[in-house]
């Protein structure tokens, strides 16, 4: 590994411009999004009334702390299209995220969404030491989620050789890296340490590789996977943060030269951290929930939307804009199980939707090696407790493959006799039991 440092020339004027200039900027988009919103989402309109805000009371930024706050609950309540601030014929892509339940969380993007997005995640390469003329071997997956394409994307804006490899067939993975010579690879951080797992059972060294460096996210990791990373791959390994409802991969991006957390694209993204418990606007440097609000999205705008994601604002080091600490959690109970999201009450809502087993089940997530596993024990109502056991073995069968199609995840099931999960003293079952090491 080499120091790096990412010439001047190459940055967008606004990345080094001073932080009047960038609040400048942000006032006067931040305006014309709030003056949109109003005009062309009903829902906002109604949420501001509701409020008593109204866009001309934005004067400063610190004003934005009056506006309500967004919500996956809104995603779901106006579903699929309904926050949408453009006509749909406007609207040239769609993906999807999960949603607390059956229903996806819906996000749509603009000719011009797009580009910005290719834009940023061409931002965040080059942060991240990649340049024009590199190789760039993708495996986020492909599709509804915004991995695959949003990296995609980035790296032919940029100017890379895109390899679009896409998610799974890890023994291929090695093969085309070894074939193709990438000199970058995007992936989640779980599934790189599975793909070095498969040089070394391939007998490959993977410091002997092409490649050199790694941008890793959709899913939190440590400082000390970062360094085994390094160390077994010989490259340089740095975050990308993102989500669907916000953008995709991109929303921030670590700098190769400071490794010192995900610079935030201020100019697209106007960031708050709160108290999730009093929705208080907390002080740069506190840890709380990352809050952002869209500063130039035409279809999928977003006002204050809550990400969950528990995390603290830092000052800015190797870019003029501030940077987020590593994800320490959530504020909800969602899981990210193999680079998927998941919510309990997505297990929840098929569990109900047998007939038989009763509304208490369990959720235990464990890591089997470098691989998330996840059993999900669910138990008969009273009335079945008689049911035979090849009976027994068809729930727990379509209770599985339910839980694959619907959410995507692959489970250990097991159905057991009634009242035999474990209640707590106030009679509530502990419905997930996360056993795989905490971030750090
Ligand atoms: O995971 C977008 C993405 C793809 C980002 C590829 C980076 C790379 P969603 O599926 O909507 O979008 O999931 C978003 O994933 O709220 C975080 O909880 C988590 N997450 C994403 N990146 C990171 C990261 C994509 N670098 C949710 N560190 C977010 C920690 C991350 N958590």
């Amino acid at each position: 590994m080499t120091v790096h440092t990412t010439p001047t020339e190459l940055l967008d004027p606004i990345e080094r411009a001073s932080r009047d200039e960038i609040a400048a900027l942000q006032l006067k988009r931040l305006k014309a999004t709030l003056q949109n919103v109003y005009e062309n989402v009903p829902h906002y309109r109604k949420a501001f009334d509701a409020k008593g805000v109204h866009p001309d009371d934005l004067k400063t930024l610190a004003d934005l702390g009056k506006f309500p706050f967004t919500t996956k609950k809104d995603l779901r309540d106006n579903y699929p299209f309904g926050l949408f601030a453009v006509p749909q014929s406007q609207v040239s892509r769609i993906h999807a995220s999960s949603g607390t339940t059956g229903k996806p969380t819906v996000v749509g993007y603009t000719k011009n969404d797009i580009d910005n997005w290719a834009t940023l995640v061409a931002r965040s390469i080059r942060a991240a030491g990649g340049r024009a003329g590199d190789a760039m071997h993708i495996s986020y997956g492909y599709g509804l989620f915004t991995g695959g394409l949003g990296a995609h994307y980035g790296a032919e804006k940029l100017g890379c050789t895109v390899i679009p490899m896409g998610g799974g067939q890890t023994e291929k993975q090695v093969q085309l890296i070894q074939d193709f010579k990438p000199r970058i690879i995007m992936v989640t951080p779980s599934y790189m340490q599975v793909i070095l797992e498969e040089f070394a059972r391939q007998g490959i060294d993977p410091r002997e590789s092409s490649l050199k460096i790694g941008i890793f996210g959709g899913e939190p990791w440590t400082e000390s996977m970062r360094r085994d990373i390094e160390a077994q791959a010989g490259i340089d390994a740095v975050d990308i943060y993102g989500l669907s409802e916000v953008m995709g991969p991109g929303v921030a991006s670590e700098c190769v030269e400071s490794k010192d957390g995900p610079v935030i694209w201020e100019d697209h993204f106007y960031p708050e951290v709160i108290n999730p418990e009093t929705g208080e606007v907390v002080a740069d440097g506190e840890e709380g929930e990352l809050v952002f609000t869209s500063l130039t999205k035409e279809a999928f705008p977003v006002i204050r939307y809550r990400t969950r994601d528990l995390t603290r604002l830092m000052p800015p080091t190797s870019r003029a804009f501030r940077r987020i600490g590593k994800i320490v959690g959530r504020s909800d109970d969602m899981l990210i199980i193999r680079g998927v999201n998941v919510f309990p009450t997505q297990i929840e809502e098929l569990v109900l939707k047998h007939g038989k087993l009763s509304s208490l089940y369990q959720m235990i997530v464990t890591r089997q090696g470098l691989l998330d596993e996840v059993e999900v024990l669910a138990e008969l109502q009273p009335g079945a407790a008689d049911m035979p056991s090849s009976e027994v073995a068809d729930t727990a069968r379509w209770l599985q493959q339910r839980i694959k199609t619907m959410v995507g995840i692959s489970t250990r099931v097991s159905v057991q006799a009634p009242d035999s999960i474990e209640r707590t003293s106030t009679g509530k079952a502990v419905r997930v039991i996360d056993k795989r090491p905490r971030a750090a």
